[in-house]
């Protein structure tokens, strides 16, 4: 490795904790795929002098080899080191780089500018301090740079450099400068910067890198790594509220117990005062325990385990806190979202949420609005796109300990993850607090559901019925409801048709608002099952997500699923309400099976098939099956 400091090959000692000591400053380089942002960090790593020598003769033969530069070193080789990217000539994943000047230690996050790759850039800014956005010189701001200067001050970056590159294919005008620098400024003043820093420069010709260029002498502010070198950066996890989102208890043998994690902000030390966020149980630090033995104090982002006065109760993914300084903890949040997938963002489906170590099933309860990025306005929605991004209420099944992402940036982000693919859909960062878990209590009854059932001499469930309109659900949920009620059971149908006349009048056939009907009508179900009644649902109810969210609401056994499987060509043909030959005229939009998807159970509790038996024998079967599943017989309730 060739290093400009002499010290390495004097005293390597000396050198060594030179190193240590220097500060670390993380940036983000953000722009478009032809900004040459590649050849900036190339620049940047090169000019430092730490590029490894193999590399460096990597780098002379691909250049020859790919010769975008004419034989001249092409530094975006550096970095774009995938062959197929190579080949495409773009970037399509974030790159960490370290290098390291006598001054500082960086690391760099070198993020795609690919419009479908905001989920990387949020990955790459959620670490970094500053924010280097690239604008080419001829282009001037891009819905890029808007979308991109959003997005890093939504995650929290206070300081921001706007490079303005290629500076030498405009023979360094300094009136194209000053111009793309007003007009960003107008924007990003509305962003939350505390700083905003324009430097011209090129990349390709070194031009205000790593020292002020004699070919644009009218700019006097820094050059590129001067900056860089000396941008003050708040302290800022240090100075927060000390959290340590616990991610395992360590018990190896019974003498010892101590709570492992990475200090997420803040600092701590032995007796300090501390709670159980969750809890609210409290005791003393003992020890900071760590490999390298026990510490006086631990600051964020080291990895220690804790050992405490008292045996009190903490598991994985609670939150310890000092005892004067807790975080919230509540079960409803207003936040940010970022979207980062194809499949839509559906208020009301039930998504898992990961906070820190925290984990629990969560829904958009309420889109509040989108933020138009180009001019950040906001705009009514029902759903977040691929890269959208906008300001909803969250309901999650547990309460979570966090703080507001503009307090801290540690412990107010979360990620949304997909119940099925387990993909990372979405990305968070907490606004505030909505209801304090705390001030609403489930208010139990005397009279309980086992109680109303017994009475009834049933046992109460959902019979659900799905399949595609003209199915036959609400056919056979009629047969099935005539029979039980002739066997003196209690009864209650909830038709979907029916339904959308009132409780769910304001709702149409998007996904959205499909979503939301089978929310409301599965919770409206889950009281029919409390009252202790037998209870039909019949609704297309085309997604597998919403079905299980139905199912989750109630108790092992309530839910029964009856998958009404009569294929799309026999609704078709039957067409009872003629809405098929409407969807095919193009009459109606978003019609199940011709234009909008229905998702088939896969486990079914019961199965039944019209093409192959009556509407009444499929109506015995279900009944049969009640039968089986003990639904219809008396038992005793536990009270
Ligand atoms: S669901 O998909 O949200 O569960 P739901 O069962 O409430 O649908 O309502 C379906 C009924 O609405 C159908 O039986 C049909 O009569 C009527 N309908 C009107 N437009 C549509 C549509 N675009 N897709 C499906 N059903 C529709």
């Amino acid at each position: 490795m060739a290093h400009k400091s002499d010290l390495i090959a004097d005293d390597i000692l000396g050198y060594l904790k030179a190193q240590e000591e220097k500060s670390l400053l993380r940036f983000i380089t953000c722009g478009s795929v032809d900004d040459g942002k590649s050849t900036l960090i190339g620049r940047l790593l090169w000019d430092s002098k730490l590029i490894f020598e193999d590399q460096l003769a990597a780098l002379e033969a691909d250049s020859r080899k790919v010769g975008t530069q004419g034989g001249e070193i092409d530094f975006a080789l550096l970095l774009d080191g995938l062959q197929a990217e190579r080949e495409q000539g773009i970037t399509i994943d974030v790159a960490y780089r370290f290098f390291s000047t006598d001054k500082r230690k960086f690391i760099v996050a070198d993020t795609p500018g690919h419009e479908q790759y905001t989920r990387n850039m949020a990955t790459g800014a959620s670490t970094a301090d500053v924010a280097v956005i690239l604008i080419d010189a001829r282009k001037g701001i891009l819905t890029q740079t808007r979308r991109h200067s959003f997005i890093t001050s939504l995650l929290g970056i206070r300081h921001v450099v706007l490079a303005v590159n290629k500076m030498d294919l405009i023979d360094y005008d300094q009136g194209t400068f000053d111009a793309i620098v007003a007009e960003y400024h107008a924007f990003a003043g509305q962003l939350n910067y505390s700083s905003i820093t324009a430097i011209p420069l090129s990349a390709l010709r070194g031009d205000n890198i790593l020292a002020n260029s004699p070919n644009i002498p009218w700019y006097d502010g820094p050059a590129l790594m001067a900056y860089l070198e000396t941008v003050q950066v708040e302290q800022e996890s240090i100075e927060k509220p000390f959290r340590l989102p616990v991610q395992w208890v360590n018990r190896p043998n019974l003498d010892f117990r101590g709570f492992s994690g990475t200090v997420a902000s803040g600092v701590v030390k032995p007796g300090d005062d501390i709670i159980v966020t969750a809890s609210g149980q409290t005791s003393k630090v003992r020890d900071i325990v760590t490999f390298d033995g026990n510490l006086d104090q631990a600051i964020a982002g080291q990895a220690i385990t804790l050992t405490l006065e008292d045996e009190i109760d903490i598991s994985r993914g609670d939150v310890l806190a000092h005892a004067d300084a807790k975080p919230d903890f509540a079960d409803q949040f207003e936040a940010q979202i970022i979207w980062m997938h194809e499949d839509h963002l559906l208020p009301g489906r039930p998504y898992l949420i990961k906070m820190g170590a925290q984990i629990s099933n969560a829904q958009i309860s309420d889109l509040k609005y989108k933020v138009n990025v180009n001019t950040l306005e906001h705009v009514a929605g029902k759903t977040l796109e691929l890269n959208e991004v906008g300001v909803a209420n969250i309901a999650t099944d547990r309460a979570l300990a966090f703080d507001p992402y503009l307090e801290n940036r540690h412990s107010g982000r979360f990620i949304i993850i997909d119940r099925y693919t387990n993909a990372t859909v979405g990305a968070g960062m907490v606004n505030h607090s909505l209801r304090r878990a705390t001030n609403i209590k489930w208010q139990e009854m005397d009279i309980n559901k086992g109680a109303r059932a017994y009475q009834k001499g049933q046992k109460s469930a959902v019979l659900w019925f799905t399949g595609l309109s003209g199915a036959g659900k609400s056919t056979i949920a009629n047969l099935v409801e005539k029979k039980l009620h002739a066997l003196g059971k209690h009864t209650y149908t909830l038709d979907g048709d029916n339904v959308r006349h009132g409780l769910n009048k304001d709702l149409g056939f998007t996904d959205a608002d499909r979503v939301e009907n089978i929310r409301r009508v599965a919770e409206t179900a889950k009281l029919f099952v409390d009252a202790g009644m037998i209870t039909l649902v019949s609704f297309i109810s085309p997604f597998r997500s919403e079905r299980q969210l139905a199912r989750g609401l109630l108790e092992p056994g309530e839910f029964i699923e009856v998958f009404v499987d009569t294929p799309l060509e026999i609704c078709e043909q039957r067409d009872i309400k003629g809405l098929y030959k409407k969807a095919r005229d193009g009459q109606i939009a978003n019609f199940t099976g011709i234009d909008s998807p229905y998702e088939k159970p896969q486990n079914a509790e019961i199965t039944v098939n019209t093409t192959s038996q009556s509407a009444e024998a499929a109506a015995e079967l279900v009944v049969a099956k009640l039968e089986e599943f003990g639904v219809l017989g008396t038992w005793y309730p536990d009270i």
